[in-house]
């Protein structure tokens, strides 16, 4: 068995797997969707080029069974996030999940030193490989769909919404640090990317909450921000703010859909959410490598 990087003809044997596997909550690994051209836009939206990343676990026959890939911010949050691994079946999970994973690993820069996986709940494959890595499970986390037939049930927008500008970065990085500590973009970041929405709510004369999301490269809207100031959380501000950004990437969605992925203990988010009319997709798990917060 070999684990090695993949020519063209061994890329698309890959595509093909990955997608096969990401059918079945049993071996899904990833919000990466089950259709093929859509997987394909997501891996060639990727930061770091998949095609590079990608290794493949070849049986004796030469047939691809396994795959992975990875993504990397080696400038800021220096961390990495591998995508699988996927295999052809459980027999190659036991030959090569654990050599794919540290063929990903072996590729990272100098200084990456987090890592996390993901997979459904119900992969207890990778369940069991995370713990023999010694990663640590964070919740569950739900991923939640709302279509242009949802709009009916949303309230106006709120009267202070704006687009965020560059003088709003220190508020809205103090919201964002303290709402989602040492996510995959920083408050700079989301404010530097012109292709992205970031929104920001002002409410009697104070920044008091933001929401940023983009368009997927399969044309799916993706919102994965948004927080209020806690003291002006339970005031029903959210609503006004999250009707804005979720009309604003259904509109420049191709698909008419926008996505967006809560942890399943946030009963607040939850809720909010489940009221907007948002449907339940899928789930994952996440498994870290560093340690778990006290
Ligand atoms: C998510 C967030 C924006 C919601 O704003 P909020 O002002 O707290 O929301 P609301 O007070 O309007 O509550 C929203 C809904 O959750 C319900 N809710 C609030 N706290 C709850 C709790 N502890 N348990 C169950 N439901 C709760 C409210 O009753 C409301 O439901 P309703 O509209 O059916 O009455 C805010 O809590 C926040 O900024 N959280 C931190 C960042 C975050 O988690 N963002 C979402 C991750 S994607």
């Amino acid at each position: 068995m070999t684990t090695t990087t993949a020519d063209a003809g061994r890329r698309d044997a890959a595509l093909e797997l990955i997608v096969a596997a990401q059918r079945s909550p049993a071996t899904a690994c990833a919000y990466l969707g089950t259709e093929a051209e859509g997987v394909r836009a997501e891996l060639d939206d990727l930061d770091t080029p998949w095609r590079e990343t990608l290794r493949v676990s070849v049986d004796d026959t030469g047939r691809v069974v396994g795959a992975v890939l990875l993504d990397v911010d080696p400038e800021e949050t220096m961390r990495s996030w591998i995508h699988g691994p996927w295999t052809r079946d459980e027999q190659a999970w036991s030959e090569h999940a654990a050599a794919l994973v540290r063929a990903a690993l072996e590729q990272l820069p100098p200084g990456v030193e987090q890592h996390e996986l993901s997979a459904a709940p119900a992969h207890t494959g990778m369940a069991r490989l995370a713990a023999e890595l010694g990663w640590h499970a964070t919740g569950v986390s739900i991923a939640y769909q709302a279509t242009s037939a949802t709009t009916r049930r949303w309230p106006a927008d709120a009267p202070g919404v704006r687009v965020a500008a560059p003088a709003d970065l220190p508020a809205i990085a103090a919201l964002h640090d303290a709402a989602f500590p040492g996510t995959y973009a920083t408050a700079r970041q989301l404010l530097a990317d012109e292709a992205r929405s970031t929104l920001v709510l002002e409410h009697d004369g104070e920044l008091s909450g933001y929401a940023s999301g983009e368009i997927q490269a399969d044309g799916a809207g993706y919102l994965d921000f948004l927080a209020l100031a806690p003291d002006h959380r339970g005031r029903g501000l959210a609503p006004g703010l999250l009707a804005a950004i979720s009309r604003e990437l259904l509109g420049r969605s191709g698909q008419g859909t926008v996505n967006l992925v809560v942890d399943e203990a946030n009963a607040p988010a939850v809720a909010l959410y489940e009221g907007f009319g948002y449907v339940r997709d899928a789930e994952l798990v996440g498994y870290r490598s560093w340690p778990q917060p006290a």
